[in-house]
């Protein structure tokens, strides 16, 4: 049965960690929703991953509905969860609300959102009115790379701690179901886990959080541009990709592949009129 955005808030109540991974094809999502992972995220990192663009804020709205159909067809158990992506959702609550629909629409069961401003906090109270759970996500917050001007740990000391869990409660109160915290120091997610009531998932945020999230390629080991510090590998899947297509290409070249076993053949007599007729 599919899990909920409201079962994964009885997950927290229950002490059970929650499972996040991020996926981005109709394959991965069949997989890691039959390893029983309970939140499937078509996260916004498939701008580096699977486009090749250097950013999060390159990738199109367009782009990402494509993505969100692929996953939600693979995902039978999972809660899928859609990124909204740069400029989806900032420039009016009408777009925000619009767009969100779009990826509910194109399969997902929530969306999740970066930041905590004003204007956030009523998209994500329209959001959720209108039926749109949503995940938000605080700490490192890739979108605004920009304007951040770098991929730095936040709430790196206790004055910074209690911005960020003043920006969790106002996420809370707005209707959120959980909170992406992302790269802060674990005693910062330890306390501001202690005091929410809807689950934090951590991704380098140490173990305290309610629950863990990884971009897929990090720990398939798939993406070699940048692996970060907080990523567990858990495989080497760009070597096995490179030796397949190598030997692939080797046995091509060598006149290995295909085999007889591999090929449709003709009954022997239509081939021996063919072999006649060439030696006419
Ligand atoms: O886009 C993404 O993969 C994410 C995770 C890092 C949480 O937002």
């Amino acid at each position: 049965m599919r899990i909920t955005a409201k079962k994964i808030i009885e997950h927290k109540n229950q002490g059970k960690k929650i499972t996040a991974l991020t996926a981005y094809d109709y394959s991965s999502a069949k997989y890691f929703d039959k390893a029983g992972v309970d939140i499937i995220l078509v996260g916004d990192s498939l701008a580096q991953v699977a486009l090749g663009y250097s950013s999060t804020t390159q990738v199109t709205l367009d782009e990402m509905l494509i993505f969100t159909q692929a996953v939600a067809r693979g995902a039978k158990n999972a809660l899928v969860v859609a990124d909204m992506p740069f400029m989806s959702y900032q420039i009016s609550i009408e777009e925000a609300v619009k767009n969100a629909g779009k990826f509910i629409q194109a399969g997902a069961q929530a969306v999740k959102i970066e930041g905590s401003n004003t204007h956030i906090l009523e998209a994500i109270k329209h959001l959720t009115q209108n039926g749109i759970p949503v995940m938000g996500h605080l700490g490192f917050t890739p979108q605004y790379i920009n304007t951040i001007g770098g991929h730095f740990v936040s709430a790196k000391d206790s004055q910074k701690t209690f911005e960020i869990l003043n920006m969790a409660q106002s996420l809370e109160r707005a209707g959120v179901f959980s909170i992406v915290l992302e790269m802060v120091p674990q005693e910062s997610s330890k306390f501001i886990t202690q005091r929410l009531n809807v689950p934090t998932i951590g991704i380098g945020a140490g173990k305290y959080c309610d629950g863990q999230i990884l971009v897929s390629d990090d720990i398939l080991g798939k993406y070699d541009e940048f692996c970060p510090k907080f990523a567990r590998q858990y495989s080497s899947l760009k070597d096995i990709i490179f030796n397949v297509a190598r030997a692939y290409c080797n046995d091509v070249e060598n006149g290995n592949f295909p085999s007889i076993a591999e090929s449709f053949t003709l009954d022997t007599n239509e081939a021996q009129k063919l072999e006649n007729y060439s030696q006419d």
